[in-house]
């Protein structure tokens, strides 16, 4: 056991904060160049750096052959990699260019939900309506072969958590909209759709489903 956490231990890499493929002001007005700056270059650069910190912390736990520190820097790994997952992700879910969903994936969300609108209105709801902070999702179930609408709690990632496949995430920690839709989530989360973007949506599903 402790050869096989040694080994893993090892193996991990230090992560990066990744750029932004667009301008911090280039989702105005859905989202303000502050929000996008401060999300960025603090919250998930933080989750970066304590990833990175937890994994050298773990290491040490392993060489120490102390159990109650291997897993509190196991879970103090889940919410800063999960925080670093969860927002690489929700920076290429979104976009400020015209994007369309491919025809496949209206296919099946048409199959799955009914429509886009009521794809929408179910995952609106389920963000409006997770307590505390954490993720709304649109998540591909591979064994049922069928696309769902999954919270996750705090940074939970969703595949490593679910097994679900991530299509679509919106983040609704407060942190996210708090400076600009101060406490009416539901005015954030109505206006995310109109930066979602599908292209990179319908590339997640095209990789999922496949
Ligand atoms: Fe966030």
């Amino acid at each position: 056991m402790q050869q096989a956490l040694r080994t893993a231990a090892s193996c991990l890499v230090k992560q990066e904060l990744p750029e932004l493929p667009y301008a911090y002001n280039a989702l105005e007005p859905v989202i303000s160049c502050a929000i996008m700056e401060l999300h960025h270059t603090k919250h998930h650069k933080t989750y970066v750096d304590n990833f990175n910190i937890f994994q050298e912390r773990l290491q040490k736990s392993i060489e120490d052959h102390d159990p109650t520190s291997i897993i509190q820097n196991f879970k103090a790994l889940q919410f800063n990699g999960g925080g670093h997952i969860n927002h690489t992700i929700f920076w290429r879910n979104l976009t400020p260019d015209q994007t369309q969903p491919s025809p496949e994936l209206c296919k099946a969300i048409d199959a799955n939900f009914g429509g886009m609108d009521e794809m929408k209105s179910i995952l609106s709801a389920a963000a409006v309506g997770l307590q505390g902070s954490g993720w709304a999702w649109l998540g591909y179930d591979q064994v049922a072969q069928r696309m769902v609408v999954k919270t996750t709690n705090n940074q939970d990632p969703l595949e490593a958590t679910t097994g679900l496949k991530p299509l679509l995430g919106i983040d609704v920690w407060e942190h996210a909209y708090y400076l600009q839709y101060q406490n009416v989530r539901p005015a954030y989360v109505k206006a995310i759709f109109d930066v979602v973007n599908w292209n990179d949506v319908s590339k997640n599903f095209a990789k999922a489903s496949c």
